[in-house]
């Protein structure tokens, strides 16, 4: 079996749901749940006995030894983080206990795990870390795209952290020999994801004619990578991934925010019950140290797997929405009171 962490959040149920359905392997799944994290994602596989649920932290070492001495899995997938800028610029202790310590800490267990292994075995092991491409910092409008040899320069505590997990991987490699692979992705979109990033929280705004809060002027750029196809490139980076090499994953659609977000409210526009979302645009304060830019190159992965992704930013955006249109029980279920809580906060200037 495969040892997925993460697996209750966005990226991570979007894998764990596409893994079972195309590989058909057993997950053992470990998640802490938090507010990020929600078991709902993965309703269609609760009486499916491929998929092991553990309520639990990457922190936790008597925990994880206890899970892979039991489950013996072949391979980590590490997606458990803390994964929202704006939460780590109002508090980044979480994103320095999790990211850092916590991948450290998974690290060094599945270390002393892989260590006692039979040679074939340790040989087959994969370790792959989901790390991002925030890492490399920002982008000026005619800056080559990053590749996987641009230098590291994180701007935010969450970069930051994912940074500092990203060179704990890449030691635990050079220094033990742990056969790891690295992915940096760029900004998944797409269903289940919760609606604090760009697109859900647009939608879900627009579907309650509320303001869709543009921070500054809205032409930092983004590339926007549909989740199904980031789930296809990881699942050929763990079979065919060269160890100790990382690879980057892009979607090849650079988008302006305020593009997307007009582009957002002309597709809700075919679909809801007719009104002009697009008045709706309010353009806000902008986020501290907000990166300008970010686009990958990712010829290595093409070049080397010949992965490329299926879906533009138009045929993904219009799954995306058709999505959220037709789970309103899902929305309803995410959208609490801690999240309302969250809103208040983030968005405390727009709001007055
Ligand atoms: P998410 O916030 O939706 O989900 C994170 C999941 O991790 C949640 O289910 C949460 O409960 C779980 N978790 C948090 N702390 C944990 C801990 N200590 N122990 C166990 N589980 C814990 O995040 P996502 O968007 O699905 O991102 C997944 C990974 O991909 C992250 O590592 C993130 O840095 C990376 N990434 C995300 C994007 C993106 O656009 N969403 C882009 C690049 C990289
Ligand atoms: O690039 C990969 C990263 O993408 C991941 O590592 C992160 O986990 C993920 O959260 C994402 O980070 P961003 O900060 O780029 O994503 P977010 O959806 O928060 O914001 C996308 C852009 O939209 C960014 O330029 C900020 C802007 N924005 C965001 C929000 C939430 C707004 O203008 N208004 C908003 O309300």
């Amino acid at each position: 079996m495969i040892f997925v962490t993460g697996g209750a959040g966005f990226i991570g149920a979007n894998f764990v749901l596409d893994w079972l359905a195309q590989v058909d392997e057993p997950v053992l799944n470990l998640d802490k749940l938090t507010y990020a994290g929600n078991l709902g994602n993965l309703s269609p596989l609760r009486n499916d006995p491929r998929h092991v649920f553990v309520r639990g932290d990457i922190g936790d070492r008597k925990l994880l030894q206890r899970l892979l001495a039991l489950h013996r899995p072949r391979a980590i997938v590490n997606f458990a983080a803390e994964s929202h800028v704006d939460r780590s610029i109002h508090g980044p202790a979480e994103f320095i206990d999790t990211n850092v310590v916590g991948t450290f800490t998974l690290l060094d267990a599945v270390r002393a795990h892989w260590s006692e292994l039979a040679l074939a075995e340790r040989e087959a092991f994969r370790f792959l870390h989901v790390s991002t491409d925030e890492v490399y910092g920002s982008l000026a409008p005619d800056d080559p795209a990053f590749k996987e040899s641009t230098g590291y320069a994180p701007n935010s505590p969450y970069s930051a952290s994912k940074a500092a997990s990203d060179h704990l991987v890449r030691a635990y490699h050079h220094t033990y020999g742990l056969p790891t692979l690295t992915t940096h992705c760029s900004n998944n979109y797409g269903p289940l994801q919760f609606p604090e990033k760009l697109i859900p929280l647009m939608i879900v705004n627009a579907l309650a004619g509320k303001p869709l809060p543009v921070y500054g002027d809205g032409r930092n750029v983004r590339d926007w990578l549909y989740v199904g196809d980031h789930c296809a490139a990881l699942r050929m980076v763990l079979a065919k991934g060269r160890v100790g090499q990382t690879y980057n994953i892009g979607g090849n659609a650079e988008r302006a925010n305020i593009d997307v977000v007009q582009t957002i409210c002309r597709v809700l526009g075919k679909h809801a019950a007719a009104r002009d979302y697009g008045s709706l645009v309010t353009f806000v304060q902008d986020r501290p140290g907000h990166d300008r830019r970010y686009a990958i190159d990712a010829t290595k992965i093409r070049t080397e797997f010949g992965w490329l992704p299926a879906e533009t930013f138009e045929s993904g955006l219009a799954r995306t929405v058709k999505w959220y249109l037709d789970h309103s029980e899902w929305l309803r279920a995410v959208t609490s009171k801690e999240y309302q809580n969250w809103i208040s906060l983030n968005y405390a200037e727009a709001e007055a």
